[in-house]
């Protein structure tokens, strides 16, 4: 099969196009054919040394955790997910070989069906990130009248936490460049500040969650946002590589504030499918690349602004 792989940590020009085995699925895995996959910050911090890097144990590797495709395989004869199934999934690199490849085995709690409105290059942006989003606020404990900040609401876990914390009835004020505020507020935020612009602390306070998706790598915005949380208040800091000190810096200004880490699981992206099919959630590309332009789409991901999502067509 076609995958692109890197045999050494280091820049984009480390992405390398070759032909591996196909994958043989083992215990309650299956084989899925992969139409797409989608870029998350991660596969580039790992290319480069960072990220899921510690945990590399043998190159060559392939990166990527995202997935839409076919299954080719079914992990056994009554298995819901039979031959020619349209899935969607995560995968976890580098435990296992990524989604930069024609097929993958996956673990079936990590896969659900796609949704039937969604083409692959859609579906494969929606795991990683959704599940993210949704994992975090559900960590804050949001609730029908949360006030809650989002910082980088545009990207692509931040496009899924304005639309998961809107749909739970929350007051969504979020942060973003001048070019997406429409786009946000049609989403679900009621307020959109210019970060470039604006000291967000200076316009908001008395918020019941932060949703931190920059840390302190810039403008020490994960420090910034303890002083705008109410007193029960709590901040939830996803890149959490990002700021080392979020415990003392917590603990000094009186407020909570946790990790967040995202684990592949099925159940709750076949939620999510539901809720994509009665157009209650929307995923958003960005750009696509072919297979072939792996190194490119690294390039524009790490800029750092993506409008939603970069997938990559895995079939071209
Ligand atoms: N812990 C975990 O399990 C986990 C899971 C997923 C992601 N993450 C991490 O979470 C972070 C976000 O991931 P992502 O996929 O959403 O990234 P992304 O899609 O690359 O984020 C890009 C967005 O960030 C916005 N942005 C850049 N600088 C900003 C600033 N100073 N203030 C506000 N917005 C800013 C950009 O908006 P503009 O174009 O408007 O500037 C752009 O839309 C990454 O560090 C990623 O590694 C961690």
């Amino acid at each position: 099969m076609r995958a692109v792989v890197i045999d050494e940590l280091g820049g984009t020009d480390r992405l390398r196009l070759t032909q591996l085995a196909r994958p043989v699925p083992v215990s309650a895995e299956l084989l899925v054919q992969i139409h797409a996959a989608a870029l998350n910050p991660i596969d580039a911090k790992t290319r480069a040394g960072k990220g899921a890097a510690a945990g590399i144990r043998s190159f060559p590797l392939t990166l990527g955790n995202d997935f839409s495709g076919v299954v080719a395989q079914a992990a056994y004869e009554a298995h819901p997910l039979q031959p020619g199934a349209e899935v969607y999934g995560m995968l976890s690199v580098p435990r296992t070989n990524g989604s930069y490849a024609e097929f993958a085995a996956v673990p079936e709690m990590s896969i659900a069906r796609k949704p039937s409105n969604l083409s692959h290059i859609e579906a494969a942006a929606v795991p990683l990130a959704a599940l993210t989003a949704d994992g975090a606020l559900r960590v804050a404990g949001v609730t029908a009248g949360s006030r809650v900040l989002i910082h980088a609401g545009a990207g692509g876990v931040g496009h899924f936490a304005v639309q998961f914390a809107a749909l739970a009835g929350a007051e969504v004020i979020t942060t973003a460049s001048p070019r997406n505020a429409d786009w946000l507020r049609e989403l679900g935020a009621s307020e959109v500040i210019d970060y470039g612009s604006t000291r967000f602390e200076d316009v908001v306070s008395g918020v019941d969650i932060v949703i931190d998706l920059i840390g302190n790598v810039h403008d020490n915005t994960g420090s910034r946002s303890l002083g705008v949380l109410r007193a029960d208040g709590i901040l939830v800091n996803v890149p959490t590589g990002s700021w080392p000190s979020l415990a003392e810096d917590a603990a000094a200004a009186g407020r909570r504030a946790t990790g967040f880490k995202v684990s592949p699981d099925g159940r709750r992206l076949a939620e999510f499918t539901d809720l994509i099919e009665a157009g209650k959630l929307r995923v958003h590309i960005d750009a696509v690349f072919p297979l072939d332009r792996v190194a490119e789409a690294h390039a524009l991901l790490e800029q750092g602004h993506t409008r939603g999502k970069i997938s990559l067509d895995i079939t071209r």
